[in-house]
């Protein structure tokens, strides 16, 4: 369990697939999501099962009452690099903008830097999710570069933003 000022982070249980479903069916919550395929329980089950055992960390994010409001995790962690790639999605909309997004990402740094002794943390973001792009930066992810037209959504193609943070820029 991580716990922060605002959320705690446990492990995603296979309990917890029908809400990511759900989340995941939900255009208002997919809208500036890289890779949200329609999915089913049984396909989610085994997107689930494909984890484990793997280095990717999958997280449920629970709000100060400890319901469950959405997910995160780390991917393509490199060791010899210390490096890895994180995400987020708040899928419950009620829990929008009230901190939780920031808090989660506060507390995932905290732990990446700070247990597992990574170095550096990127993500990738659709050009245009405001809301998300100001979570990161406030983070103290920095933009690094754009992928011009890398995502075909709503009938146009759209840029998608890259972003990192070092371990030397944490906490200053
Ligand atoms: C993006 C997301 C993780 C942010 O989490 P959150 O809990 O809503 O974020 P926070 O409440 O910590 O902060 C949101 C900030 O964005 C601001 N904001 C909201 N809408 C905005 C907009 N359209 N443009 C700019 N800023 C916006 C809020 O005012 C708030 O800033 P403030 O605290 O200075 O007022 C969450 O909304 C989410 O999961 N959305 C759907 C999936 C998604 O986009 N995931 C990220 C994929 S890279």
């Amino acid at each position: 369990m991580l716990i922060g000022d605002k959320v705690r982070l446990r492990a995603l249980e296979r309990s917890d697939l029908p809400a990511v479903v759900r989340w995941m069916n939900d255009p208002g919550v997919t809208e500036h999501l890289l890779n949200a395929p329609l999915t089913g329980l049984q396909e989610m089950e085994a997107w689930y099962e494909g984890n484990i055992g793997s280095n990717d960390r999958l997280l449920a994010i629970l709000d100060p009452r400890g319901d469950l409001v959405g997910y995160c995790g780390i991917s393509r962690l490199e060791w010899e690099d210390r490096r890895c790639n994180l995400w987020i999605t708040i899928g419950e909309c009620d829990a929008w903008d009230k901190g939780y997004g920031t808090d989660t990402v506060r507390t995932m740094l905290r732990y990446l830097f700070d247990e597992l002794n990574l170095n550096r943390v990127s993500l990738t973001v659709a050009e245009d999710n405001a809301r998300a792009i100001r979570v990161y930066e406030r983070c103290g992810f920095i933009r690094e570069g754009i992928a011009r037209k890398a995502r075909f959504k709503y009938g146009t193609y759209r840029n998608d933003v890259t972003m990192a943070i070092v371990k030397e820029a944490w906490g200053r």
